[in-house]
């Protein structure tokens, strides 16, 4: 018996998703000791937990116990972060499990996705373990969402269900105007507006959309605790949804999505808010300042306007994927690249401490 004749076709058929390398397995293959590595590569918060998060954490008495599978504590304290009604917030195993299961609830075999690429990466894999058709619409030279392109997609293609906007969008940080998110609200299809990385946008006046989603039946808002609170590795993401779908995810997600340290954390981080804040502030001014310096002095990259932790640079006459692994491998500092269409020949790099940009940007000149 060929038991392979049992897997999904489209399983068999589909790319692995190629995550960075392991922090540990890199910090090995480099023989440099973690703290050495200038780690800018993943959008990470580089400052870590908020103390109270920590301290949240180490005060925690009941990891025997399996935690609440509505986090009703955590959507409560969200609830008063975002201005949201608790009733509409879920909380998974970060933002990247929301995704999955919000196409988990609306895909039937078939059923189409759009998404504008260049945008984060976990939109057509959950698309494609979904059993979803993933349909592109190319975003502009400004890296914007093509909205008439998106119009008249979904005019002209049946079964569109959902369409990604993201907001900055990854990997460079652009936004999405409120007239562009108006007109997508105004289609027949499920808005997934991803806020991941909105708290960096709204130091410069951009405001999150999480408060629409109440008046709005098509419009689900995620956001994480990955970015703004350095949690990426406990996993705590949340998103608002409206009521007709929320009720749905619940009844299918895994009881015990968000464990019960995640939780600490993420409660404990929302107690430290002027923490956080100052942290904010610190990634966009080190953004602000790389940007700057990468205009003026290193001269074969060419940065993108950003609104978030994370810069998008333009490659000029060299190879970006050997340069990413010259940083790497000669420096210890990690960067992002990407060869592909709509990006090719770029690095992305995110916002560090003042002393990681400082050996970022020596290791630029030197190489
Ligand atoms: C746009 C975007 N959305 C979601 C995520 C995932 O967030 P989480 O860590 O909460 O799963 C990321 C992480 O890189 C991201 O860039």
């Amino acid at each position: 018996m060929n038991y392979k004749s049992f897997i999904r076709p489209d399983i068999i058929d589909m790319k692995p998703y190629k995550p960075i390398v392991p922090f540990e397995v890199l910090s090995r293959q480099l023989g440099r000791p973690p703290e050495e590595i200038v780690k800018l590569d993943a959008n990470e918060n580089p400052y870590g937990p908020a103390p109270k998060a920590i301290e949240a954490m180490q005060n925690g008495q009941y990891f025997h116990i399996y935690p609440d599978p509505a986090a009703t504590e955590l959507r409560e304290a969200l609830g008063r972060y975002t201005q949201t009604d608790p009733d509409l917030l879920l909380v998974g195993m970060g933002a990247d499990e929301l995704i999955d299961l919000v196409l988990r609830v609306v895909l039937s075999p078939e059923d189409r996705v759009i998404d504008s690429p260049p945008s984060f990466g976990m939109y057509p894999f959950s698309t494609a373990v979904n059993a979803g058709q993933y349909l592109t619409i190319p975003r502009t030279a400004d890296f914007q969402m093509d909205i008439p392109a998106v119009e008249e997609a979904i005019r002209t293609t049946p079964n569109v269900k959902v369409v990604f906007a993201c907001a900055p969008n990854n990997p460079d940080g652009s936004m999405i105007s409120t007239a562009d998110l108006e007109r997508l609200l105004a289609l027949p299809a499920l808005i997934i507006l991803d806020e991941a990385y909105i708290e960096f946008a709204a130091i410069d006046g951009w405001e999150s959309r999480i408060d629409w989603v109440a008046q709005h039946d098509n419009l689900c808002v995620l956001r994480t605790f990955s970015k703004l609170a350095g949690l990426a590795g406990l996993r705590v993401g949340y998103g608002a949804f409206p009521q007709w779908l929320r009720e749905q995810m619940m009844k299918i997600k895994q009881p015990y999505n968000v464990n019960v340290a995640a939780n600490l954390a993420a409660l404990g981080a929302l107690q430290d808010k002027a923490w956080l804040n100052e942290k904010v502030n610190a990634l966009v001014t080190e953004r602000k300042k790389m940007a700057q310096i990468l205009t003026e002095e290193i001269d074969y990259l060419t940065p993108h306007p950003s609104y978030s932790n994370f810069v998008l640079c333009e490659v000029t006459g060299r190879d970006a994927g050997e340069l990413k692994l010259k940083l790497q491998n000669e420096y210890g500092v990690l960067v992002r690249h990407y060869n592909k269409p709509g990006l090719s020949n770029y690095i992305r790099i995110s916002a560090g401490r003042p002393e990681q940009t400082e050996k970022l940007m020596a290791a630029l000149k030197a190489v």
